[in-house]
């Protein structure tokens, strides 16, 4: 039985009370935690940098599972893994060489995981899938929680887990966007192991956290 991994997005969070909702993620049963950097210039939005991962980090030993929607990007990188993250995801657009932006992530000893927006296909990465750890497959176009799950990426989701399977590639597929306890079901059927979730875990059954998480790993 395959294991699905639950990343919820703190972009859902109390941003007063960070440390303290992270240790309660990791107490409601969370393996990870999905970091939203926003620039306010890749995406209309402003979140945290890597001062405020900085602090977080003492809270939970939970790997940081961050998403850099920052343009650019490359120049930042080392500043987030030395504030503590873990797996160090970033989108195509905003590097000029993708090449050189997986190998500086590698070379701080970092995961690597590569970010498509909903209308960014597959062929942009080909050639790197075998030479990262993760696809973040974007079910909305980034920016802010709380969104509506676009259902035509499925496909593409689809179509990474056929290729992982067809030629022995072990990149993870992640997904993040609108995910609820519906979404998360075809998520999982399509091939998808880690599921980002910002406001259906935070916000339904009154907040509570580790009944969330639990159903949204049901498969
Ligand atoms: C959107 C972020 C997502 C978002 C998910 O730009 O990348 O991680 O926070 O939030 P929900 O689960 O509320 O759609
Ligand atoms: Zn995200």
């Amino acid at each position: 039985m395959k294991k699905i991994l639950i990343s919820p997005s703190i972009l859902s969070a109390d941003f007063s009370k960070l440390g303290d909702d992270i240790k309660r993620l990791e107490e409601s049963g969370a393996d990870m935690i999905h970091v939203d950097v926003m620039d306010g210039h890749f995406v209309p939005n402003l979140t945290i940098g890597p001062p405020v991962i900085k602090s977080l980090r003492k809270y939970t030993k939970l790997p940081f599972d961050v998403h850099l929607m920052i343009n650019p990007v490359q120049k930042y990188i080392k500043d987030y893994s030395d504030a503590g993250a873990d797996i160090i995801t970033f989108h195509p657009e905003a590097t000029e060489n993708i090449q050189e932006t997986i190998t500086l992530i590698k070379s701080l000893n970092n995961k690597v995981g590569i970010s498509l927006n909903p209308n960014t296909e597959i062929d942009i990465i080909r050639n790197y899938l075998e030479k990262i750890d993760l696809v973040l497959v974007m079910s909305v176009y980034p920016g802010f929680g709380g969104q509506k799950f676009m259902g035509e990426v499925i496909n593409k989701i689809k179509d990474l887990d056929k290729i992982r399977k067809n030629e022995k590639l072990n990149f993870q597929i992640e997904i993040d966007g609108g995910i609820n306890f519906e979404t998360s079901q075809t998520a999982i059927a399509a091939g998808v192991d880690i599921l980002v979730s910002g406001t259906t875990v935070f916000k339904e059954n009154n907040g509570d956290l580790k009944k969330n998480i639990k159903t949204l790993k049901q498969i």
